[in-house]
């Protein structure tokens, strides 16, 4: 089993290497697939005029940008990523109530008692030690602070990420799988175990909310399928893979899409947990602190 060091420093060497870089060059498509969702946790974070919030897992910075827009100049949104080509993305928003840092958000100096929101769209379910990452979020907001984010439910509840994965798999080199709790896009998939981890970093008045929606993979299947293996689970497969067998596997890809070719494009199901909390003094949890 690997320690928390090293599975943190996986996730360094990932998103400052071909994790960002394929989230680079795939945002334009990811951003019409997961856009909604994130409204759905913008408006449920619902940001105010002169709020002081920090973005954790920013990325390019758009649900920043959106955030500074409503906090206004009297207040100001600090989005952290642990990523360097993303933040530096990011940067090229130059918002005048927004700052931007490099750094793992487990255990980041943010000031603390600060903040108002910490916010998170997709951006939580990468720490190798997500109690100590949350207690270091928890110290950076005042008593009553809100946490909101989305975060996916269960592999078996989203298809969109698996169908096209399981698909290429017999015709691929045997892939380390992920444990349900190792850090990574479906880690925050079991809501009690999430619940765990919140109220054990000092979070209370915990609400979890379903988003289930049709995640647009793309205009066509042959989109789709030309898309595929540069970002995620599939990318690191057919990096160790023979063109033949690429081959295969996209056409495996293409078979199971099918059916799911629509006038509106191909979409499948993805499911989602907004999750609500707020932060506990830390008198109210003095063994946790
Ligand atoms: C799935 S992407 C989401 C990016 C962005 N929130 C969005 O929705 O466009 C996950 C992001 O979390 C960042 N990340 C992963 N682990 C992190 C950590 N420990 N601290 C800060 N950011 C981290 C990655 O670099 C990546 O930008």
């Amino acid at each position: 089993m690997k320690t928390a060091a090293e599975l943190a420093a996986e996730q360094a060497a990932y998103w400052n290497g071909p994790g960002g870089e394929g989230w680079l060059a795939a945002y334009q498509r990811i951003q019409r697939a997961i856009g909604e969702i994130g409204e759905v946790g913008l408006s449920a974070a619902a940001a105010r005029a002169g709020e002081h919030v920090i973005d954790i897992g920013c990325g390019t910075g758009d649900t920043t940008a959106a955030l500074a827009r409503a906090v206004g100049l009297s207040g100001h949104v600090l989005g952290v990523d642990i990523s360097e080509p993303l933040i530096t993305a990011a940067r090229a928003h130059r918002l005048d109530n927004a700052t931007f840092a490099v750094g793992d958000a487990a255990t980041h100096p943010f000031q603390a008692g600060h903040y108002d929101l910490v916010f998170s769209r997709f951006g939580v379910m990468f720490f190798a030690d997500p109690v100590a990452a949350f207690r270091n979020i928890r110290r950076a907001l005042k008593p009553q602070g809100r946490l909101v984010f989305v975060a996916w439910r269960t592999p078996q509840e989203n298809p969109w990420g698996t169908t096209p994965t399981r698909a290429a798999q017999p015709f691929l080199p045997p892939q380390q799988r992920p444990g349900p709790e190792d850090p990574g896009q479906f880690s925050f998939g079991d809501r009690a175990r999430v619940e765990r981890i919140l109220v054990e970093a000092g979070f209370g008045d915990l609400r979890f909310e379903p988003i289930d929606r049709q995640i647009w993979m793309g205009d066509s299947v042959a989109e789709v399928v030309a898309g595929a293996g540069r970002f995620g689970p599939l990318a690191r497969a057919f990096a160790g893979a023979e063109p033949a067998a690429i081959e295969r596997a996209k056409q495996a890809i293409a078979e199971v899409l099918a059916p799911h070719e629509k006038p509106d494009g191909v979409r499948l199901p993805g499911a989602c947990w907004l999750v609500r909390a707020s932060a506990l003094p830390d008198r109210a949890h003095p063994a946790r602190s």
